[in-house]
């Protein structure tokens, strides 16, 4: 097997301000698959395509953002080495009981230096996606309704310290470094895309004061037309759109940023390339920022700057 240690983004927890109003964007405009409600009150979807249980729990609370963010990583024994590293390395782990969260196995909890609490977890059960496992149809009505993502794929969060959660995530969780925004002294990072797979980011940091805010949590879809179409369900649903549609310089994905009901930023693209652990990480100046965010405007807009939850 040559995917080892951390496999891929799992789960995110996110907090919404009207559990209804927050199911009835992510089942009916988003278009994830309802797959339980558990005893909290908390919602699981996943998305058509995923197979685990659940990739999304939105739970009601007084503010919007993130709860957690949460990688899966090769099996159990993974889960014990990266425990066990990431205490070696001077993080403070917490280990939460299989079954705390529906359908998943014992989650190692950790909090990174930007203020985020990250996951990592090795069983989720397999629920499908719908399709066979033998001779299997290429899709399903799920993969119409709504937006309809194949998957969540990754997370940009907002928080200071951005350069030693690039170390703790290349030294101890096996990630590397994809593209970089520099600051205006040429040497400090404004922004870092990090991967532990062939994807162009599994998660991303931008450098920000404030600690644990997120940026936006991001579903894939297929191809631009989906993009495109994505943005006409949007409109039909009046959904605040940020951005978009439009194409990132950096990692090159085609884009809508837009807002769920709670004022939590989603983005729902395709596209980026696929890279591999020894290419050489891609640079954009200062100057470029705002080309390598928004190839189309070359300029950045406010909100993506300022506006997190
Ligand atoms: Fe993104």
């Amino acid at each position: 097997m040559a995917v080892t240690g951390v496999m891929r983004p799992g789960h995110m927890q996110l907090r919404v301000l009207d559990l209804e109003e927050g199911v009835n964007h992510y089942k009916n405009v988003l278009g994830l698959v309802e797959t339980g409600r558990d005893a909290q009150g908390r919602v699981y979807f996943k998305a058509w395509d995923e197979r685990d249980h659940n990739s999304l729990i939105l739970r009601e609370a007084d503010s919007a953002g993130m709860d957690f963010f949460a990688f899966k990583v090769a099996d159990k024994a993974t889960l014990e080495k990266l425990d066990a590293d990431l205490k070696a390395y001077g993080m403070t782990t917490e280990r939460i009981p299989a079954g705390e969260l529906l359908e998943t196995g014992e989650r190692v909890r950790f909090m990174i230096p930007s203020g985020h609490a990250i996951e990592l977890y090795a069983e989720k059960t397999d629920v499908g996606n719908g399709m066979e496992y033998v001779n299997p149809d290429p899709w399903t009505p799920d993969a119409e309704r709504g937006i309809a993502p194949v998957r969540l794929d990754h997370a940009l969060l907002y928080g200071p310290d951005i350069e030693k959660v690039q170390k703790l995530f290349e030294d101890v969780l096996g990630f590397y470094l994809v593209e970089r925004v520099l600051m205006e002294d040429g040497k400090t990072d404004l922004a870092i895309w990090l991967s532990c797979s062939h994807k162009a980011h599994d998660i991303a940091l931008v450098r920000h004061p404030e600690p644990g805010k997120l940026h936006h949590v991001s579903f894939l879809l297929d191809t631009w037309e989906k993009v495109l179409r994505a943005a006409d369900i949007m409109s039909m649903n009046k959904v605040s759109i940020d951005i978009g549609p439009t194409r990132h310089g950096v990692t090159r994905g085609t884009t809508i940023y837009a807002f769920d009901p709670s004022g939590n930023r989603f983005e729902t693209f395709c596209g980026g390339y696929q890279p591999y652990p020894d290419y050489a990480a891609v640079t954009w100046t200062w100057e470029e920022v705002g080309t390598g965010v928004f190839y189309h405007d070359r300029k950045l807009n406010e909100r993506f700057l300022t506006v997190v939850s």
